[in-house]
């Protein structure tokens, strides 16, 4: 057990669990501890699969949605407000105790704000640039999206929370626009997202297979509606664990830059490095960065020939070609 805010709460019984019955717990990192909640009679619901995993290799009953009944549940609060929002109003309907934690740059004081117009809040812990509390009761409807998600731009759907809910990504635009006309064989699209750029990818001459592979189980789900070219496979894995049956002839991703608010280019290097491994000799890399970005260098560790190939103020396409063997 360690000293963090739900551990403050129950030990001072600023907070107590109901007696029995399941426990919701949506959205904990994988590294999140838990370890203070009965695990017997503890849900972990997390989409993304890093973390999906680590909690099932952990031994957690662990899902992606709520299933069934509980007598009270966590929300570890998400970076979309909106999506927030929405785990709190499913949370509260369960008709239980609520306990609510997050940091202060994911909006926990507003949420805060905005729990206490409509429901009992106990006592606040703060501690570590963030909060905890708890709620009962309250009417919180008007927080539930749509199940079907919303159209957006283009014909397409989505849903709150995923990446560039609101509409096209700039980035993966200014990808689409700088892909080739021909784009043959097996292609995968490294972090597919809701699908823009699996799509775009499939109006390219010579595709014969297309994997979409995506950690965030809510955005294939949109991806399954937005895509439906039967060259489409549909991968709810984390790419830096994928492993195609059959070496690619491309790759072609706008790769995630944060896990926190903060840029992490780490993720979009191990993003270089998984593309090469899948790549056959003759594979090549399409990638988008925000030009401030350093990933030339990675691209280089994994491919001989690595060119900028267009881009703009904000974007720079990379092409990498000749995936060196034995560096990843
Ligand atoms: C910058 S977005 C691009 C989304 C989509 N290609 C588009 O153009 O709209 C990166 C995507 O990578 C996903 N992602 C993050 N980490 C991942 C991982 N380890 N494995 C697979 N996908 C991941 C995110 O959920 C997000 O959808």
């Amino acid at each position: 057990m360690s000293d963090t805010r739900l551990n403050i709460a129950l030990g001072s019984g600023a907070v107590t669990l109901p007696p029995e019955g399941r426990i919701a717990v949506f959205r904990p990192h994988g590294d999140a501890d838990l370890s203070d909640l009965p695990g017997d009679r503890v849900h972990v619901i997390q989409g993304f699969r890093p973390d999906h995993d680590a909690f099932v290799a952990s031994g957690y009953d662990t899902g992606v949605a709520p299933d069934g009944a509980y007598s009270g549940a966590l929300v570890f609060l998400t970076r979309s407000k909106i999506e927030a929002r929405a785990l709190i109003a499913q949370a509260a309907g369960f008709g239980g105790v609520v306990i609510v934690d997050g940091q202060k740059t994911d909006g926990i004081e507003s949420i805060l704000r905005d729990i206490r117009k409509r429901a009992d809040v106990g006592e606040v812990i703060s501690k570590a640039h963030g909060k905890l509390f708890a709620f009962r009761g309250g009417d919180f409807s008007d927080w539930q999206p749509d199940p079907a998600g919303h159209a957006i731009a283009g014909g397409f759907r989505t849903v709150p929370g995923v990446f560039s809910a609101d509409g096209i990504d700039p980035g993966s635009a200014v990808l689409a626009a700088a892909l080739p006309a021909r784009l043959s064989g097996r292609i995968a699209d490294l972090g597919a997202g809701w699908g823009f750029l699996a799509r775009e990818i499939l109006t390219r001459e010579g595709v014969s297979q297309l994997h979409l592979i995506e950690a965030e189980h809510a955005a294939l789900a949109c991806a399954r509606v937005n895509v439906t070219d039967a060259r489409a496979q549909f991968h709810w894995a984390d790419a830096l664990q994928f492993a195609p049956d059959v070496p690619l002839d491309a790759v072609v991703s706008n790769p995630p830059f944060h896990t926190s608010r903060a840029a992490e280019p780490a993720i979009g290097r191990a993003f270089i490095a998984a593309a090469a491994r899948m790549l056959k000799p003759s594979g090549k890399l399409w990638l988008v960065a925000n030009r401030h970005l350093p990933y030339e260098a990675e691209a280089a560790l994994h491919f001989l020939d690595v060119q900028e190939v267009a881009g703009d103020k904000r974007f720079k396409i990379l092409a990498a070609a000749k995936p060196r063997r034995g560096r990843h």
